[in-house]
C-alpha cells in the first residue's frame, strides 16, 4: 500500500484512464513482456531498491511494472517538469503500488524536491534520463548513507554529463550507458525522436509541413531521424552542424547544409536537437523572418536562448496552448512549449514500439549490475553486446521477421586471412 508520504501526484482519480493507456502501450512492448515473464519466475532483483528519474509515460510505467515483477522496490520521479502523464502517475500508485513523485507542469523547486524524494528511497541502483539523480547524489555524497551498486543512464545528454564526471574523477559508482546500446540509440533516438518531434509540433501548431523550410539543428541520431521524417512529409530540410563528418553525412543524405546564420534568414520552422546551449541565439532571432516557429527536442531547455528572445521582444502572448508569440518590433516569432523538449511536453513521447527496446535494455542493465557490480569500476560502461543483440533478435522475432545465419563455409571464410581473389 502506497501512503500519502510515498507519493506526490496530481490526482489519484485519474488512475482508470492511466491504467487503460498503460495496457495499450504494453501491447507494443513484446520484448519487455518476455523479460517481465522471466523476471516474475526468477526474481533477479529481489530486495533491490531502485530510484528512477524518467519521463512518466505509459512506456515508463511498463518498465516500472517489469522491475517490480523482478522483485525490485521502485520509486519514480520525473526527468522533466513537463513530460509527466498525470493519469499514468495515478495508476502506478493506485493499481501497481509504485511510489511516484511527479506532477505535469511542476515548477523547478518541486521538480528537485521530487528528485530528493526519490533519493530518500535509498536506492541500490539509480536509473536516470539526463543524470539529475546521479548528479544530485554526487553533490552531497558525504551525506549518502546507503549502498549503491550502480546506475543506468537513458539519454545522450546524461551520458555526456557522466563522461565529464569520469574525466574529473568524480564518479563514485559504475553506470551503464543504456543510450549507447545499438538497440537503443539507433531506434529510439532516430525513429522515436523523428516521429514524436513531428507529432509534438503538429499537435501544438497544426501547420502543414510540406513545402516548409525546416531547419534541423544537429545531425546526431535524433537530428537524422527528424530530418528523414520531415523530408518524408514533403518539407524542404536544412541541416546545421558543427561536426564536419556529420555535416558531410547530412549533405550526402540529400539535405542542404549551412551555417545557423544563413539558415536563420530562410527557415520557417527551427528544431534544436544538439544537447548544447544557445544554439539559437539572439543574433539568430534578429535574422529570422516574421512567423518563424522555434522548438526544441533536446533533453534540456537550454538550446534556445529564451532569455535573449524575451530581452529583444517588446511583448509576448500565448496564441495557442503551448505556443507563445514574441513581438520583436513588429516581427513575430513563435516559441513552442517554452523550449522544453517538444515530443514529451506537447505529445506523448516516443511510441511504445521503440521504447520496448530502450526499456528492455534498462531492465537487463539493472539485472547485469546486480550480478556484476562487484567487478565493475567507477566508470561508464556499454551494456554487453551479447545482450544488445539478443534484444534485436527478440524484437525481430516479435515482428515475425526471420533472418539468415552464416554457413560454416562463410564463417570459416570470414575468420581466415589467407584467401584472396
Ligand atoms: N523518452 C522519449 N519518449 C519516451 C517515452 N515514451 N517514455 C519514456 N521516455 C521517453
Amino acid at each position: 500500500m502506497i501512503t500519502k508520504n510515498d507519493c506526490d501526484i496530481k490526482d489519484l482519480s485519474l488512475a482508470p484512464l492511466g491504467k487503460k493507456r498503460i495496457e495499450w502501450a504494453a501491447k507494443d512492448m513484446p520484448v519487455l513482456k518476455l523479460i517481465g515473464e522471466r523476471f516474475l519466475k526468477e526474481k533477479p532483483l529481489s530486495g533491490i531498491r531502485i530510484s528512477s528519474c524518467l519521463h512518466v509515460t505509459t512506456e515508463t510505467a511498463n518498465l516500472m511494472i517489469t522491475l517490480k515483477k523482478g522483485g525490485a522496490d521502485v520509486a519514480l520521479c520525473a526527468s522533466n517538469p513537463l513530460s509527466t502523464q498525470d493519469d499514468v502517475a495515478a495508476s502506478l500508485v493506485k493499481d501497481y503500488g509504485i511510489s511516484v513523485f511527479a506532477i505535469k507542469g511542476e515548477d523547478n523547486k518541486t521538480y528537485y524536491s521530487h528528485i530528493e524524494a526519490a533519493i530518500a528511497h535509498k536506492p541500490n541502483i539509480t536509473m536516470d534520463d539526463g543524470a539529475d539523480v546521479i548528479s544530485t547524489i554526487h553533490k552531497r555524497w558525504d551525506d549518502i548513507d546507503f549502498n549503491i551498486m550502480g546506475g543506468t543512464e537513458e539519454t545522450t545528454t546524461g551520458v555526456i554529463r557522466l563522461k565529464a564526471m569520469v574525466r574529473d574523477n568524480a564518479l563514485k559508482y559504475p553506470v551503464i550507458a543504456v543510450n549507447d546500446s545499438m538497440t537503443k540509440h539507433m531506434f529510439d533516438n532516430r525513429y522515436g525522436t523523428g516521429q514524436s518531434t513531428i507529432d509534438g509540433i503538429l499537435r501544438a501548431t497544426n501547420i502543414l509541413l510540406c513545402s516548409k523550410k525546416v531547419v534541423v539543428c544537429g545531425y546526431g541520431w535524433c537530428g537524422r531521424g527528424l530530418a528523414q521524417r520531415a523530408k518524408g512529409m514533403g518539407a524542404d530540410v536544412i541541416v546545421t552542424e558543427v561536426d564536419e563528418i556529420k555535416a558531410l553525412e547530412a549533405a550526402m543524405d540529400g539535405y542542404r547544409v549551412m551555417s545557423m546564420n544563413e539558415a536563420a534568414k530562410i527557415g520557417d520552422l527551427f528544431v534544436t536537437l544538439t544537447g548544447d546551449i544557445n544554439v539559437i541565439d539572439e543574433k539568430h532571432f534578429k535574422l529570422m523572418k516574421s512567423g518563424a516557429i522555434v522548438a526544441n527536442s533536446g533533453h534540456f531547455n537550454v538550446e534556445i536562448n529564451i532569455k535573449a528572445l524575451k530581452k529583444i521582444s517588446k511583448s509576448s502572448r500565448e496564441v495557442r496552448p503551448f505556443v507563445e508569440e514574441y513581438n520583436i518590433d513588429g516581427k513575430l516569432i513563435y516559441l513552442v512549449a517554452d523550449g522544453r523538449l517538444i515530443n514529451l511536453s506537447v505529445a506523448e513521447g516516443h511510441p511504445a514500439s521503440v521504447m520496448d527496446m530502450s526499456f528492455a535494455n534498462q531492465s537487463l542493465a539493472v539485472e547485469y549490475i546486480v550480478k556484476n557490480y562487484k567487478n565493475l569500476k567507477n566508470n561508464v560502461y556499454l551494456l554487453d553486446e551479447k545482450i544488445d543483440r539478443e534484444i534485436a533478435r527478440l524484437k525481430l522475432n516479435s515482428m515475425g521477421i526471420k533472418i539468415d545465419t552464416l554457413t560454416p563455409e562463410q564463417k570459416k571464410y570470414l575468420s581466415s586471412w589467407q584467401e584472396g581473389t
